[in-house]
């Protein structure tokens, strides 16, 4: 079922914000296959940011809910089997994402599950519509994050809840800051200008508490979650990175295979110093805001 759009809604955004939408979009409508094929292992790795929005917004069984950059699904498809009478939309961009989702929900059963797509920025939804909106690790990537929180504040019904989850800075996240370390001391890896998107645009909590205020939401508290990538195999942790981190493949395709490899030799070496099979678990860390309209 699809909501009716309504005169509230935001204007078509700018030409840089489409810019920025289309590349996003391109990005992950490329990366879809990836995240399908490694969905247990995302999803068993983002686990404890998806439970503590899940635990937050502790829906009713009639709840209207909006996921927001919902991706392939998570934390939608957990909120939607906790309100079997309401409904979750799922809202992304990626077309190929939310197939994905579909899918998922599907094979789960899930009839209270809508996937749209849309720009966080620019929300096709009337004014209050929803009870409660979840959004894990979007904010990051939206073209205008103050634009998207503004959105997210309009289309939640006061005294409702958003609980949304941002990257923590790099060194709650040896996950990425391994393999991109070891891709530095071999090849450019430019930082996105500041502002731009990028996985750490919204890491200082600080500063996107402020954005969130002046959205119009009280925040009510953030924490820091510490998630952990569990990997059986050095090999199993370049396959990862390589079919589902964006900037990550984007390097390393275009780079020399030689180099490539020195840099999987490095990462071996980083992970299993002592010629182990298995790596050490790696922390993956993000802030949790749960904000009242
Ligand atoms: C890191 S994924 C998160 C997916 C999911 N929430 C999860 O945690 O598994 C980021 C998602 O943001 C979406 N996205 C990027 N820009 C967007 C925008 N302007 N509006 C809506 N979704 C957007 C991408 O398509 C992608 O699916």
């Amino acid at each position: 079922m699809q909501i009716t759009q309504q005169t509230t809604e935001k204007s078509q955004p700018s030409t840089g914000a489409t810019d920025i939408l289309h590349a996003q979009q391109k990005s992950w409508n490329r990366f879809a296959h990836g995240w399908h094929k490694w969905d247990d292992f995302t999803m068993d790795f983002l686990r404890q940011q998806g439970a503590a929005i899940v635990e937050a917004l502790d829906v009713e069984h009639d709840a209207k809910v909006l996921d927001v950059a919902s991706g392939t699904g998570e934390p939608a498809l957990t909120l939607a089997s906790r309100a079997p009478n309401g409904r979750v939309t799922a809202l992304d961009a990626s077309s190929g994402m939310l197939e994905v989702a579909r899918g998922k929900a599907t094979a789960r059963g899930l009839t209270n599950f809508v996937a749209r797509e849309g720009d966080a920025c620019a929300l096709p939804f009337a004014d209050a519509s929803f009870d409660a909106i979840s959004c894990r690790l979007g904010f990051m990537f939206f073209p205008d994050v103050d634009a998207a929180a503004r959105e997210m504040h309009r289309v939640l019904k006061p005294g409702g809840l958003l609980a949304t989850t941002v990257w923590a800075g790099p060194q709650h996240n040896p996950w990425i800051t391994t393999l991109v370390g070891a891709i530095k001391r071999h090849l450019d890896f430019p930082s996105p200008p500041a502002g731009a998107p990028g996985m750490f645009r919204c890491a200082d909590p600080d500063a996107f508490a402020a954005r969130l205020r002046t959205a119009g939401f009280q925040v009510e508290r953030s924490q820091l979650i510490g998630d952990t990538m569990r990997c059986h195999s050095v090999a199993q942790y370049w396959g990862f990175m390589n079919e589902v981190v964006a900037p990550v493949v984007a390097t390393l395709q275009g780079a020399d295979p030689s180099i490539v490899a020195a840099i999987e030799a490095e990462v071996r070496t980083t992970l299993t110093p002592d010629g182990a099979s298995t790596p050490p678990p790696l922390a993956a860390g993000a802030h949790c805001f749960v904000v009242r309209k």
